[in-house]
C-alpha cells in the first residue's frame, strides 16, 4: 500500500468523524434542552401541598351516644360525649407527635411512645408531655357534626346537648 493510498483513505474517514462530532453535539444540546425544560416546568408549576380538609364530618348526634369516645384514625382525633357535652380532641401527643390511644379500662388517653397520659378532657395527667391535647370546635350543621381542625378552642368549649 502506498502512502498516497493511506492519505486517500484518511480523507474518506474524515467526513465520518465530522458527522459523528456534529451528531454528538446535537445530541448533547438535546439533552441539555430537555434537562433545562424539565427544571423550568418544575419551577413554574405551583408548589401546592394537598392536605386533607380542615373541616371534617363526624356523623350525626346519634352516632355519639352519652359516654362514648370515638377515635378517628383518618382525622387523628377523638369525638367524646360525656356529661351531656360533645367535644373533639386531637389524638396527636403534644410531646413529640405520636398517635395516642384511648384506654377503655382507665378511661384515659395514653401515648405509647414515652408514657404521657391525658384525661378525657385532654389535660396532662403524666408527662413528659407538657401541653394538653388540642381541642377543636364542633358544630351541628344540618344535623351533621362538623369539626374544624384548623382552629383550636379553650378547654371548656363543647357542644352542649
Ligand atoms: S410522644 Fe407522646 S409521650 Fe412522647
Amino acid at each position: 500500500m502506498l502512502l498516497d493510498d493511506l492519505a486517500e483513505q484518511a480523507e474518506e474517514n474524515e467526513p465520518n468523524r465530522r458527522e459523528f462530532l456534529a451528531q454528538a453535539g446535537v445530541a448533547s444540546l438535546g439533552v441539555a434542552t430537555v434537562g433545562t425544560g424539565t427544571v423550568a416546568v418544575g419551577f413554574l408549576s405551583p408548589a401546592v401541598l394537598y392536605e386533607p380538609p380542615k373541616k371534617v364530618s363526624a356523623g350525626t348526634l346519634g352516632d355519639h351516644p352519652e359516654g362514648t369516645v370515638h377515635f378517628s384514625p383518618e382525622y387523628k382525633l377523638y369525638v367524646i360525649h360525656r356529661k351531656r357535652r360533645l367535644y373533639a380532641l386531637s389524638a396527636i401527643c403534644t410531646h413529640l407527635g405520636c398517635m395516642t390511644r384511648y384506654q377503655r379500662d382507665s378511661r384515659e388517653i395514653h401515648c405509647p411512645c414515652h408514657g404521657s397520659r391525658f384525661s378525657l378532657e385532654g389535660e396532662v395527667l403524666n408527662g413528659p408531655a407538657a401541653e394538653p391535647l388540642p381541642r377543636f370546635p364542633i358544630a351541628l350543621q344540618e344535623e351533621q357534626l362538623v369539626i374544624d381542625r384548623g382552629r383550636e378552642v379553650g378547654p371548656d368549649e363543647a357542644l352542649v346537648i
